[in-house]
């Protein structure tokens, strides 16, 4: 792979660079950050516009990227403010956190590496630190990409969250997803979600043209996988909740990659019947798991299927140590490394699992290889 730069002295003095140059280091969070049309979801964290610590984590600059002849060039009819309104561009929604974040960078090198139209993609990236200067790294990383980065405040959902449930499923950030049709401008009528521990393998817009036909979302199904054991005894007994499923056939998908009409979304007021789940939750314990639940509740079996191909999921394995998991039969689009293992932990701990190779080399952590 031909990175721009390959030693990682050059790295260091890049970064030093950002620190000094005026016209690098500005980059004004009110603009970056910016909400203007919905006040209530995002707030601007003072901390943000006083961010001028160099930042820790060094990742290596992303090789350039063009369009392919035949895409149509969006930047050229609608030029500057409203270029996330261009109709021609393919929106992708992804957290950028701490402690993922090597994985969202990895995610979002690879969707670039296997587009035919790469500068036809624009990435809304939600933050939920205000300390680190996310926008800077992804920036000095990604230098050509369209982006806006969008401060989620975990105070929306930290009342609706139960303390019961298990740490790593309730970083609030987990729950930006159910908030999208919210957060991003009223022209963004369609988005993909992607979680931070995958990589995409194919055209990425081959999974934005997807038809979701009357529905809202569009996910893989797994209409095998054992439903029940989602929610709880108490869920299942009582009428008033179990009912939901009425007239539904059920089943389980996988929140970590959708294609989310936020027009639809809108429109029926999705996200005040996930916060409703989540505040029946908090008194009632209707199952164990976070941010899955809520989404089963309202959209299993309303989901529009789509190709097992765009979520080979589980190859981060179970809780027991060392376990790895293999793909599931048929084509890949997008290799995604849910369950406890992550591949970054396990390449650095000397003990990764066969198929974490398929991820290294999106890794632009660190120093060249
Ligand atoms: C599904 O899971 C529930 C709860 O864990 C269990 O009681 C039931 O036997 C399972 N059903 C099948 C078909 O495995």
């Amino acid at each position: 792979m031909l990175w721009i730069m390959r030693l990682s002295g050059f790295f260091s003095a890049a970064m030093v660079m950002i620190v000094l140059s005026p016209s690098l280091q500005s980059f004004p969070p009110a603009e970056a950050i910016r909400s203007s049309h919905f006040d209530g979801y995002l707030r601007f964290p003072s901390q943000l516009s006083a961010v001028n610590t160099l930042n820790p984590f060094s990742f290596r600059k992303a090789s350039s990227y063009r369009n392919a002849e035949e895409c149509s060039s969006a930047d050229r009819k609608i030029s500057g403010q409203n270029t996330v309104c261009d109709p021609s561009l393919v929106h992708i929604a992804i957290t950028l956190d701490i402690e993922y974040l090597r994985g969202s960078i990895a995610a979002v090198h690879s969707v670039l590496q296997h587009s035919l139209c790469p500068e036809n993609i624009f990435f809304h990236f939600l933050v939920s630190e205000s300390e680190a200067n996310l926008e800077t790294l992804v920036r000095s990383t990604f230098p050509q990409l369209k982006f806006k980065v969008y401060f989620f405040d975990p105070k929306i959902v930290r009342n609706l969250i139960s303390t019961s449930v298990r740490q790593a499923l309730e970083q609030p950030l987990n729950y930006a997803r159910n908030y999208l049709a919210d957060i991003l401008e009223p022209c963004v009528r369609r988005v993909i979600y992607l979680d931070s521990d995958l990589v995409v393998v194919d055209d990425v817009s081959k999974l934005w043209t997807t038809n979701l036909g009357s529905r809202t979302v569009g996910a893989p199904e797994y209409c095998h996988a054992n439903f029940t054991k989602y929610f709880t005894e108490s869920f299942w007994s009582d009428r008033r909740f179990s009912g939901t499923f009425a007239g539904r056939k059920p089943c389980y998908f996988n929140t970590g990659v959708m294609v989310m009409d936020l027009a639809k979304w809108r429109r029926y007021g999705y996200t005040k019947r996930i916060e409703r789940w989540m505040e029946i939750q908090k008194r009632s314990r209707i199952y164990e798991l976070g941010s899955l639940p809520p989404f089963l509740l309202v959209f299993a079996g309303h989901v529009a299927p789509i190709e097992h191909r765009w979520n080979q999921h589980g190859l981060g394995g179970d809780n027991v140590k060392g376990s790895c998991r293999d793909l599931h039969p048929g084509p890949v689009s997008l290799l995604h490394w849910s369950g406890s293992g992550k591949p970054w932990l396990r390449l650095d701990s000397k003990r990764p699992c066969p198929l974490d190779a398929l991820w290294a080399p999106y890794d632009l952590y660190g120093p060249s290889p």
